[in-house]
């Protein structure tokens, strides 16, 4: 055992600037090296010793960090260092304090002191190093990746180490680690004397692939200790002052999900198996008849010929080209299982090649790594090396060349178990899994290895990354879709992500809400749990509940085990059929709305799903929400996770809101009590808004009849805006081809639509259409709900006759109940609806 001993850093020795960016502080015993980003996102690197290792966070591919100018502020006599303070450097709205007596840190931003580091301690012998960063009594913790629980973190200890779990309430480590937390001190309820009082947010992203564990204002209610089974600290810290300016700056470094195709945004209907070409075929066939709304089909493990990754069983599935091309014809993508574990089988082509290659992770002692997983005794590819990724690609051929449209990477943790008892198909795994002897390239130093568990975090990354680019080199043009169980902070560049084996109890859909709320906070914003519930058996009434939610979850799969009764929307009968038909059906009408929000995310990194508090930063009370989520902007879904409910209470946050589709008027700021039987998912918009949405389709393959429709929330009912001035809002309409990478290169188009309240008039202004991408003129709906009473519609100044229908010609008008419904043609070219009220 080499000796352990914890060392403390000494006194600052030397600081010089290189290259006029990088602050490099030497202390007696450790040295650490500051810079600040253009967006003043801030990155400390310390360790023991004095020099740093080289820059291994490059090594998993996202930009390379680019700090900025910097400078070191400098007293009257020139000398740097602020007394016995330290020495300070700024760089745009950003200022850094290292101490001079020991090594700590403060960060300001704006002027204002954003977090603390009183120090790190680093231990030699076993890695380790421990830190803390201050918080305030007020702050709340969020994001942390992939994590049971409550929505906000704070007084919970939280691992990161990526394990195959259940998903029991409070269970932790599960199978995603993301070291990044976002903080928010909510300025509500503090008296400042001289600052106007503001919500004040950052995040921090703790870059270590080892494990590590966060103490979230447990020991200490000001401050979050981290500890990490690492010799070096690589940390970057995310100013706001909103949550959303910390979430955009974290993804900008992280990286951003690229637009899925939007097949990938419909339903999926997954079994663990459909394990014959006659299952496939009769749940794809029993979806269309039924109209249930459905694009993909998963195929799980048993595809495989005895479970080997890349093989077919023919005789359960003898031709999975003319499947795929079938169910393609029928508006179904096909998206296949691979686990990273090969089987040990000398027969088996994949494992032969791999082996050849050396492709697969060793013991220290140089023998192969095995564990056991689905198929008994495996090795593991080592996805760190790039010549192992490229092989893994290029194995894709076997699944890519029928036409496998998906690929769904699971038990990447990497999974598996020490040994198994199996009664015919039950299998009961041994779980413990010794990876202490495991080792994996080193990402730095080449050809040389290091344990596993340094880069552990890493392992479904850089698979992802591998599946993802073997996707893009079968079919450049088009965009892949990969999903994944495990991954690490900026998995979104290459997966989407699921949470795992959840099992069909009311718990876990109620979880599902603050679970997705996190993974979407920390960067994935498209993600998803199984609809229905994993393990266990479904109830009727519990699926009809959570196909409800998850028909907006970002990511919508019904999923569910062997052991347990059929599961997918026509299984428990007519009535939950009905709830299913009309939920996914929902889900298509707001495509438009949710395919723009995917985009949103692309550019600016804000999920569609969020918690109530980032769209209202400065309420109070949407702190404690976890029950409710925001989607996008404008959608407030408030779900019956409770069972035999038929009621719900609902926090609206302060401002205006209606009911969807029926228009109701509330004024937000408290609790609202609606009525929700079974067949009703409570759904609110928050006013003025404009939702872009299209008819019904069965799949996102097909035309709709009306691809635009505007629902327009700006009520002109009498009374409704007394008092309450003009109130605006914008909705951009994102479209493209839907399916290659084109968009890239410019084929978008947007159309911003602007709405504009005022009493008795609302103004629609239709924006002249951006972009290069080609949209035929098209004839447009727009229902403005509870304006029936309008008494004059124009269109660009001409009036249009009340009580028009679309018979008398593009341009009419009429009232449908208590909305107006008006219709005009868009060419792309800007154009106004005014519609007043007496
Ligand atoms: C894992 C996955 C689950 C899958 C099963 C069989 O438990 O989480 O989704 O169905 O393995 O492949």
């Amino acid at each position: 055992m080499p000796s352990r001993a914890v060392l403390e850093s000494g006194r600052l020795v030397s600081a010089t600037l290189a290259e006029g960016r990088r602050l490099v502080a030497r202390y007696e015993r450790t040295v650490a090296e500051c810079s600040i980003g253009a967006d003043g996102v801030v990155r400390l690197r310390a360790a023991l010793g004095n020099a740093l290792a080289a820059d291994a966070s490059e090594a998993i591919g996202r930009d390379p960090w680019k700090p900025a100018p910097a400078e070191i502020l400098r007293h009257g006599d020139g000398s740097p260092v602020d007394g016995d303070d330290g020495i300070r450097l700024r760089s745009g709205p950003v200022d850094l304090l290292l101490g001079a007596r020991s090594f700590s840190l403060v960060v300001f931003f704006e002027g204002r002191r954003l977090v603390e580091m009183p120090g790190a301690t680093f231990a030699t012998g076993a890695a380790s190093c421990r830190f803390s960063l201050s918080c305030s009594k007020r702050s709340r913790f969020f994001g942390f990746g992939e994590k049971a629980g409550s929505l906000d973190k704070r007084g919970q200890v939280l691992a990161m180490r990526t394990r195959d779990a259940d998903l029991r309430h409070g269970d932790d480590p599960l199978y995603v680690s993301i070291p990044f937390f976002l903080a928010v001190a909510p300025s509500f309820g503090v008296v400042h004397s001289h600052a106007p009082a503001r919500t004040e947010s950052h995040g921090v992203l703790v870059d270590c692939f080892a494990t590590s564990r966060f103490d979230v204002a447990r020991s200490d209610a000001e401050s979050v200790a981290v500890d990490l089974d690492a010799e070096a600290l690589d940390l970057f810290v995310f100013p706001g002052p909103a949550p959303a300016d910390v979430v955009r700056r974290f993804t900008a470094l992280v990286g951003r999900g690229p637009l899925p195709p939007r097949w990938a945004l419909g339903h999926h209907q997954s079994r663990w198996s459909y394990a014959s070409e006659r299952a496939v075929r009769s749940i794809a066939a029993k979806l269309r008849e039924r109209s249930i709304p459905t694009d993909a089909i998963h195929l799980d493990i048993d595809y495989m010929d005895g479970f080997r990754v890349f093989t077919w069983n023919r005789r359960r599935f003898p031709d999975p080209a003319t499947l795929v091309r079938d169910l393609r014809e029928n508006g179904f993508r096909t998206v296949a299982i691979v686990d990273p574990g090969v089987k040990v089988d000398e027969e088996y082509a994949t494992y032969r090649r791999g082996l050849a290659r050396g492709a697969f992770c060793r013991r220290r002692d140089g023998s192969l790594y095995t564990l056991r997983v689905w198929p008994g005794e495996t090795v593991l590819p080592d996805f760190q090396r790039a010549d192992v990724r490229q092989w893994w690609a290029e194995e894709h051929d076997a699944l890519l060349e029928p036409g496998i449209d998906g690929i769904w990477n699971d038990m990447n943790e990497p999974a598996g178990w020490a040994a198994d008892l199996r009664f015919g198909k039950l299998l009961l795994p041994y779980r413990k899994q010794d990876t202490r002897e495991l080792e994996q390239a080193d990402p730095v130093a080449e050809g040389r290895s290091l344990p596993h568990e340094k880069v552990r975090n890493l392992y479904a990354l850089q698979e992802c990354r591998a599946t993802r680019a073997a996707l893009e080199a079968a079919r450049p043009e088009l965009r892949p879709f990969v999903l994944t169980r495990s991954g690490y902070a900026g998995i979104q560049r290459f997966a989407a992500v699921w949470t795992g084996d959840n099992a069909s109890r009311w718990r876990d859909l109620g979880r599902s809400i603050p679970m997705l709320l996190n993974l979407s906070l920390s960067g994935v914003a498209l993600c998803g749990a199984d609809i229905g519930g994993f393990s266990m058996s479904c109830s009727a009434e519990l699926y009809a509940r959570w196909i409800q939610l998850g028909a907006l979850y970002p990511f919508a799969r019904t999923h569910s085990m062997w052991l347990g009764r059929r599961q997918d929307p026509t299984a428990f009968g007519a009535r939950t059929e009905a709830v299913a038909r009309a939920a996914l059906s929902l889900r298509m009408r707001l495509l438009p709305y949710l395919y723009g929000l995917l985009r949103e995310a692309e550019l600016t990194g804000t999920p569609p799903w969020r918690p109530l508090f980032f769209e209202f930063p400065d309420d109070a009370a949407s702190y404690d929400i976890e029950d409710q989520v925001m989607l996008g902007p404008s959608l407030l879904v408030a779900p019956v996770v409770e069972k035999g409910s038929e009621r719900r209470s609902v926090y609206l946050p302060p401002g205006n809101w209606a009911a969807f589709e029926e228009g109701s008027l509330y004024e937000g700021g408290c609790r609202v009590d609606v009525a929700a039987p079974l067949e009703k998912l409570p759904l609110f918009v928050r006013t003025p808004a404009v939702l872009a949405t299209q008819s019904v389709v069965q799949h996102t393959g097909e035309r709709p009849a009306e691809p635009l429709v505007l629902d327009v929330y700006a009520p002109l009912e009498r009374g409704a805006y007394e008092g309450r001035g003009a109130s605006a809002c914008t909705a951009d309409v994102y479209e493209d081809d839907g399916e290659t990478t084109a968009y890239r290169q410019g084929a978008w188009a947007l159309t911003r639509v602007r709405c504009e309240t005022a009493p008795a008039t609302v103004r629609l202004d239709v924006e002249a259409r951006r972009g290069a991408f080609a949209v035929a003129a098209r004839p447009v709906r727009a229902v403005l709900r509870r304006a029936a009473e309008a008494a004059a519609v124009l269109c660009d100044g001409r009036e249009i006759p009340l009580g028009s229908s679309p018979e008398s010609g593009a341009l009419w008008a009429r009232p449908s109940g208590r909305d107006l419904e008006l219709g005009f043609l868009c060419d792309g070219k800007a154009l106004r609806l005014v519609v007043e009220w007496e």
